[in-house]
């Protein structure tokens, strides 16, 4: 026993020096190797936000190559992620009038490479979906943010992973009138959020899909125009529809409430969204059931509530994903991702255990017909 104590007083001071360079201050994971960053390549890339919970458990990890952190900090899934050789990455995002000045500008990046590196991450997604109008300050600001932050990130952690989140097209959509193609030149992909695509409604105040075949394709073909490789771009597929009270329902037509949005007089903020877990249960006592649109290759279905109201509910599901991400390989793209990975029914039901599995099959163009 003695012998023993003498022997670690001795060892002591050596644990230590090895724990500062091997412990990596704080590792959580027991096998420390899973706190190093991740630093192979994917030539196919599956990203996945998670906001909640620990549903993540679920996922189909065979696919996922990056994690997205929307919800709070969990040890356990950076763990886990980088076991399955998955990134993880922060959420980034920040009033733009305040970047415009330099200074700010290089604290913002500085603070987040510092949190990236303190909780073993890699790489930061950019979530910045502020108006911005062409030539402005913010303008600039914006297209400086994306290289200085791919810059500081690339640089301090080797092999990380830099991105940014835009509307279904570079249109101005939303007056998100950004440097596109300087934005996908400095950083590592686009995520193209090919959803929400009613959020101006210039047309007819009805209701209509949120993720349209032609219109989600359409917006491809724009961010092509502008010369942005399609290697570039990431396809992002939504797992929620939108639920909308209609003022009037006529052969299917539901009349919208006039909510503008960003100039346009009508938009999607007429409806709430609706995740893919509750619209399973809901489609089977609606109204009408599983409709099927054949022009914007959505299904819909309406329904009443118990004041009376009706509804009607556009919405995605492996069909209408499966049509959509076949293109991905036609269009040369980087690969998919949803909004988001926390919408689906994971519990251990059998019927819900099937509609998770098809809609994670249908990311890879798997459909049912
Ligand atoms: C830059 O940051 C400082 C300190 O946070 C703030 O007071 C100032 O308003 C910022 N500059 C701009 C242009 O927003
Ligand atoms: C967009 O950004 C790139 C890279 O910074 C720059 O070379 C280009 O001139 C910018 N284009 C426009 C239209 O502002
Ligand atoms: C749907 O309703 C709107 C508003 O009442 C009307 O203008 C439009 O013609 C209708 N469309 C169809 C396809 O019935
Ligand atoms: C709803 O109906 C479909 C088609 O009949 C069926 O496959 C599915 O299991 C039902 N879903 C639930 C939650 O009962
Ligand atoms: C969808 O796009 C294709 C190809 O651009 C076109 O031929 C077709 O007419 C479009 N369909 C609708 C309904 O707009």
């Amino acid at each position: 026993m003695a012998e023993l104590s003498a022997g670690s007083w001795v060892l002591w001071p050596l644990f230590i020096m090895l724990c500062v360079s091997l412990c990596a201050a704080g590792c959580p994971c027991t096998d420390p190797r899973l706190c190093e960053p991740i630093t192979d390549s994917r030539d196919f890339e599956v990203l996945v936000f998670y906001t909640k919970g620990k549903n993540w458990k679920f996922y189909d990890w065979s696919q996922v190559t990056t994690i997205a952190l929307f919800g709070k900090y969990d040890p356990e899934l950076l763990c886990f992620a980088h076991s399955k050789g998955a990134r993880l990455v922060l959420k980034g995002d920040v009033p733009l009038p305040y970047i415009v000045d330099l200074k700010n500008r290089t604290s913002w990046i500085t603070q987040k490479v510092e949190l990236a590196k303190s909780q073993f991450m890699d790489g930061i997604n950019l979530d910045i979906e502020q108006s911005v109008l062409k030539g402005s300050p913010e303008y600039y600001a914006l297209t400086a943010l994306v290289e200085e932050t791919t810059e500081a990130f690339h640089r301090e952690i080797p092999g990380s992973q830099v991105t940014f989140d835009v509307a279904w097209s570079p249109d101005c959509v939303d007056e998100r009138c950004y440097n596109y193609t300087g934005i996908a030149e400095s950083c590592d992909f686009l995520f193209v959020m090919s959803y929400d695509e009613q959020s101006q409604i210039w047309t007819e105040c009805v209701a209509s899909a949120n993720s349209p075949l032609n219109k989600t394709l359409s917006g491809y073909q724009k961010f092509t125009q502008l010369d942005i490789d399609p290697k570039k771009l990431v396809m992002g597929v939504p797992w929620y529809g939108y639920d909308y009270p209609c003022l009037d329902l006529e052969d299917n037509n539901c009349t919208l409430k006039e909510v503008p949005f960003r100039g346009a007089p009508c938009s999607d903020a007429a409806g709430k969204q609706i995740p893919y877990s509750k619209i399973t249960k809901q489609v089977n006592s609606s109204l009408t059931g599983r409709l099927w649109d054949d022009v914007q290759k959505s299904p819909f279905y309406n329904y009443k509530d118990a004041k009376g109201q009706f509804h009607q509910v556009w919405y995605d599901d492996p069909v209408s994903i499966s049509l959509k991400s076949a293109y991905i390989k036609k269009l040369g793209l980087r690969g998919i991702g949803m909004w988001n990975g926390d919408l689906l029914d994971y519990s251990q039901d059998p019927i819900a255990e099937t509609q998770t599995k098809d809609m994670w099959n249908a990311l890879k163009g798997v459909g049912l017909l």
